[in-house]
Formats: structure tokens, C-alpha cells, sequence
């Protein structure tokens, strides 16, 4: 079985405290994920600055937007050398060729990663923008388009993965958050896993947010994950 990568989700607008948190669980992870919030406050030099501790970064930015826009900020994200980038695929096929070709066009491209369906929306949001069929069956049409449109892998629930796998072979990069360890708390997240079971169903990355860094022991609640994934991997 592969061995998933475990990327933290630094979700801290704090520069201080994100950066803290990262040193303190360097050794444990394999990446940090950083998001809207933590860009938006603290803007590109900063994720280099997080970067240079020596992880690769997840750069969680959702873009959609036209064709060209989405292109310039691939190129920009590109130039500082994350290894996963994030766009929406309900921004359609010329949006994320546009990505895939700008991130290609890089000499350092990350892997793009779509989101096929938020899953903060339900059917009845679906509906409103004209959608009628089942989340299950929108999440698999984004899935196709955006993998049909030269797009590296998919952000998908843990109840998703393993018929994403299935469908679409071992190419496809799958990262998913919603991940919690056995006994730990749920938060606002409802369909959970743990690590373990996300790595069995075929996932690639795991993206663990609070699990990890709202542990009394950051370093301690990492070690403890990827310990649980070696054994299962092995
Ligand atoms: O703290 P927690 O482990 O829930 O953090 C998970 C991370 O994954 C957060 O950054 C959250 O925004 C993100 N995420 C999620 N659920 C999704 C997509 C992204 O929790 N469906």
C-alpha cells in the first residue's frame, strides 16, 4: 500500500503561530497546507518564508475566475515553487487547461489539485444553480472534466476516495481532508476517518488540520499519525 503524506493544515492568520507550529512538527509531516486565510493576510513572501523551513507547501487558493486570470496566478503561484496548488473545477475546460498549461509552462509546476463539489453545499444548493442530479453524480462530472482537462488530482472527501480510486486508476493525485484519528474530536467535521482507513481507500495526501495543531502536544499528535501510517503501509 502507498504511504500517504500527511500535509497539516496551518489554518492561522498569526504569521508567528503558523510559523511556530511548523517548527514544531517539521520532522512529523510531510507538508503544510496553507489556505485563503493565512495568503490573504500574509501574502506569497511568507509562504516562501514557511517554505524555507524545508516543507513542501499545499497552497489552498480555490482559484476561479476567466481563463487568463486563473493562468496568471497559477504562473505567479508557480514561480514560488509549492508542490500543490488548488482551482475550482466548476470553473470549466478552458479555465483548467489554462492552469494545467501555465503550471506545465513552469520550471518548478506544481501538481494542480481540483475541488470537484464544496461539500458545504447540498443538493438543494445544487439545485439553485440549476444542478439537478446527485451530489455523488456532479462530484464525478468535475471529477472527468477537470482530469480531462489536464488537471494532476482531486480535493475529495473521505467518503469519496475510494470510488474516485476506482474509477480512475492510481494516476490521479487524491487528497483528502475530513480526517480524524480514532477517538479524537470531531469538530465540524461530520463524515470523518481516520488516517489509516483514508490511506486503504486510496489516498495520497491526508490534510489534518485541529487533529494536529490544537493537540496539547503538536509534535507529539504528528508523530502519533504517521506512526499509525507507517504500521499500515508496511
Ligand atoms: O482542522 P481540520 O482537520 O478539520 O482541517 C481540515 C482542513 O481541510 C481545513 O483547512 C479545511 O478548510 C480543509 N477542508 C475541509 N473540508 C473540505 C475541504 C477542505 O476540511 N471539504
Amino acid at each position: 500500500m502507498r504511504r500517504a503524506a500527511v500535509y497539516c493544515a496551518i489554518d492561522r492568520a498569526d504569521r508567528a503561530a503558523a510559523e511556530m507550529l511548523a517548527r514544531s512538527i517539521k520532522g512529523h509531516v510531510g507538508g503544510l497546507k496553507l489556505g485563503l486565510e493565512f495568503f490573504t493576510a500574509n501574502g506569497p513572501r511568507e509562504v516562501e518564508a514557511l517554505q524555507a523551513l524545508g516543507l513542501p507547501i499545499f497552497l489552498d487558493l480555490k482559484l476561479h475566475d476567466i481563463p487568463n486570470t486563473v493562468a496568471g496566478a497559477v504562473r505567479a503561484a508557480s514561480a514560488l515553487g509549492v508542490r500543490y496548488l488548488t482551482v475550482h473545477a466548476a470553473g470549466g475546460r478552458a479555465m483548467l487547461e489554462a492552469a494545467a498549461h501555465a503550471a506545465a509552462a513552469s520550471p518548478t509546476p506544481p501538481k494542480l489539485l481540483a475541488i470537484t463539489v464544496l461539500t458545504s453545499l447540498d443538493e438543494s444548493d445544487l439545485v439553485v444553480q440549476g444542478i439537478v442530479r446527485p451530489v455523488a453524480d456532479q462530484v464525478m462530472a468535475m471529477a472527468e472534466l477537470a482530469l480531462g482537462s489536464g488537471i494532476d488530482g482531486l480535493v475529495c472527501s473521505p467518503l469519496e476516495v475510494e470510488g474516485l480510486r476506482r474509477r480512475f486508476g492510481p494516476a490521479p493525485v487524491l487528497a483528502v481532508p475530513g480526517i480524524r484519528p480514532a477517538g479524537g474530536a470531531l469538530g465540524d467535521q461530520k463524515r470523518t476517518r481516520t488516517p489509516s482507513e483514508a490511506q486503504a481507500a486510496g489516498a495520497d495526501v491526508l490534510v489534518i488540520g485541529r487533529p494536529i495543531s490544537d493537540a496539547a502536544d503538536p509534535a507529539g499528535a504528528a508523530r502519533a499519525i504517521a506512526d499509525e501510517l507507517d504500521r499500515a503501509a508496511a
